[in-house]
């Protein structure tokens, strides 16, 4: 007798979820996988968080109707400013993905640490908490990515803009880059040409993958 595939969601604006999907095919190939976006509102980096919760509700409604068992918030925007009104909805397991800060605290030498991010998630409580939290006695960097994902959605990559964003946190001793945003995995590439080795670029993909692991033990 085959046995049955567990299917889980991952939901992105955009092509950030796509990056996560992949990643998580790679590495637990047995899974059915049904990747959402939504096209129609990305990127939802520059919106308020009452526009994108009536835009994902329906969304993670279908995905659930679909027969998910698993969500995976493959996009911070989203999981650092709608995490407690997403688990009241929907009695759902969610995996999300946030701004990793504090692993970037635990390995900056410098005490300077840079994170890429959505205007959005940069103004959630919760990115502030996970700031107050674990970045007490650092400097956070907070260069403006605001078109980033959409310059990704577009595939139109100005390497100049980012070079010149990744070059003055360099420059103002950042030694930790956080990818505070899935869309970025698209840029990590050039990102890390940029910085060679002055700094570790840290992105939730390794991260998503364990959470995974462990919540597929518990569920089997
Ligand atoms: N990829 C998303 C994130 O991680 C959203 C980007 C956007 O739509 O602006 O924040």
């Amino acid at each position: 007798m085959e046995s049955r595939k567990m299917k889980i969601g991952v939901f992105d604006s955009g092509l950030g979820g796509l990056s996560v999907a992949n990643a998580i095919k790679k590495s637990i190939p047995e899974l059915d996988i049904v990747v959402q976006q939504d096209k129609e509102h990305v990127p939802y980096g520059t919106r308020s968080p009452e526009e994108i919760l009536s835009f994902i509700k329906p969304i993670f409604q279908e995905m659930i109707e679909r027969g998910c068992e698993v969500i995976i918030i493959a996009c911070n925007t989203v999981s650092t400013n709608l995490m407690p009104e997403l688990r009241r909805l929907f009695k759902v397991s969610f995996i999300a993905v946030e701004p990793m800060i504090k692993y970037a605290a635990k390995i900056s030498k410098s005490k300077t640490i840079t994170v890429c991010a959505t205007p959005t998630t940069l103004a959630s409580a919760r990115y502030k908490d996970l700031k107050k939290r674990y970045a007490k006695n650092l400097t956070v960097l907070e260069p403006d990515c605001s078109d980033w994902a959409h310059m990704i959605e577009q595939r139109q990559i100005d390497e100049r803009r980012i070079k010149t964003a990744i070059e003055a946190t360099l420059g103002a001793g950042s030694d930790v880059i956080v990818l505070g945003c899935t869309h970025y995995h698209w840029i990590e590439k050039e990102i890390k040409n940029i910085a060679e080795t002055r700094a570790q670029i840290l992105q939730p993909e390794p991260i998503v993958i364990g959470q995974l692991k462990q919540l597929l033990k518990q569920l089997s």
